[in-house]
């Protein structure tokens, strides 16, 4: 299928398999970048959420987004036309890519028509919807008949599909002979909180981090996956593997709070029924709008981990 320019009505392209809503994902997840809560999975609301966490995450690592992009311009090289965004979510990386890459065109893909119709309405509202198509399709089942791409970029996307090896194939498939995949994720839920940011619930996040890593395990098997060694059985060759701490403490942008309330609140919706009953009630403390709430707080500590796989589709094969 041939992606087809931005539109705010029709964000697929023709002949995409259509996704009924609230039916895009596979599993429920709550790695802290933006994955939904069990119970509202898939709604407008859990979308709307979704999309608030990762315009937050952007907006306050956006030093990160300049320079990971930077990095994966450097090993691309000149002449770059054609780049997929893989699982693209609200756009952030299309429009990051857009800056980074003045000479090419961007397709975003992704299985939620939700975010591909955010994604067209900002390409609209930023006047370049001329160098934005979508495509709505499973990263799983191929990129639709894409081929030639000089790079895909799947920021966050990969560990949310059924099968690794399949979706490899099919970026492959989709690149040109040379072209270049990175792959980018974030190790797990951030770190926001003091040992004592609860009252009389010392450790609340390091228990909450366990109860999610349980969940992770049952539920996004390969969020923490070994990329280098699936890139390699894919038949790309992979080149760089970057790995960046990323910290924001005090003076505190006001995204810092914003995002630790989404993330936070996300992961209490996760974590209900499965956590200890008390630190659901104390995580309730930290953002419900009175004195230890985490929007109002100047003690946070944003901390991330986020890792980079840059692979090529070997040139001299067909
Ligand atoms: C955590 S978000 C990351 C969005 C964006 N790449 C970023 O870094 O901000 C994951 C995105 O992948 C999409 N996604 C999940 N599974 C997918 C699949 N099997 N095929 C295509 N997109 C998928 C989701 O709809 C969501 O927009």
């Amino acid at each position: 299928m041939t992606p087809t320019p931005s539109h705010p009505h029709a964000p697929g392209p023709h002949g995409a398999a259509p996704h009924a809503h609230g039916a895009q994902h596979g599993h429920d997840e709550h790695d802290g970048h933006g994955h939904a809560h069990p119970h509202d999975h898939g709604t407008a609301a859990a979308q709307d959420a979704l999309a608030t966490v990762l315009d937050l995450d952007a907006e306050l690592f956006a030093g990160y987004l300049t320079s990971v992009t930077a990095r994966v311009a450097g090993a691309a090289g000149d002449g770059i036309t054609h780049v997929v965004d893989l699982g693209a979510g609200t756009g952030t990386g299309t429009f990051a890519l857009l800056e980074r890459f003045p000479g090419a065109r961007v397709t975003a893909v992704d299985n939620s028509p939700e975010m591909l119709a955010l994604i067209a309405e900002s390409a609209r509202a930023k006047g370049l919807d001329d160098r934005v198509s979508t495509l709505e399709t499973d990263a799983g089942a191929g990129l639709g008949g894409i081929e030639g791409a000089d790079l895909v970029w799947a920021s966050a996307s990969l560990h949310h599909v059924d099968d690794p090896a399949a979706a490899l194939a099919g970026i492959r498939a989709a690149l040109r002979p040379g072209g270049l995949l990175a792959v980018a994720e974030m190790d797990g839920m951030p770190h926001f909180l003091p040992e004592d940011a609860a009252p009389g619930r010392p450790g609340l996040e390091e228990r909450c981090r366990e109860a999610l890593d349980g969940l992770h395990a049952r539920q996004v098997p390969h969020l923490g996956a070994d990329w280098a060694a699936l890139l390699a059985g894919a038949g790309l060759t992979v080149e760089q593997e970057h790995v960046e701490p990323l910290e924001v403490r005090a003076p505190l942008p006001p995204s810092a709070g914003r995002y630790a309330y989404v993330v936070l609140d996300r992961i209490r919706g996760a974590l209900d029924g499965v956590a200890d009953p008390a630190d659901l009630a104390a995580l309730g403390v930290l953002l419900d709008g009175g004195p230890h709430d985490v929007r109002h707080r100047d003690d946070l500590v944003v901390r991330s981990t986020r890792r980079l796989w840059v692979a090529r589709r070997p040139a001299d094969e067909g």
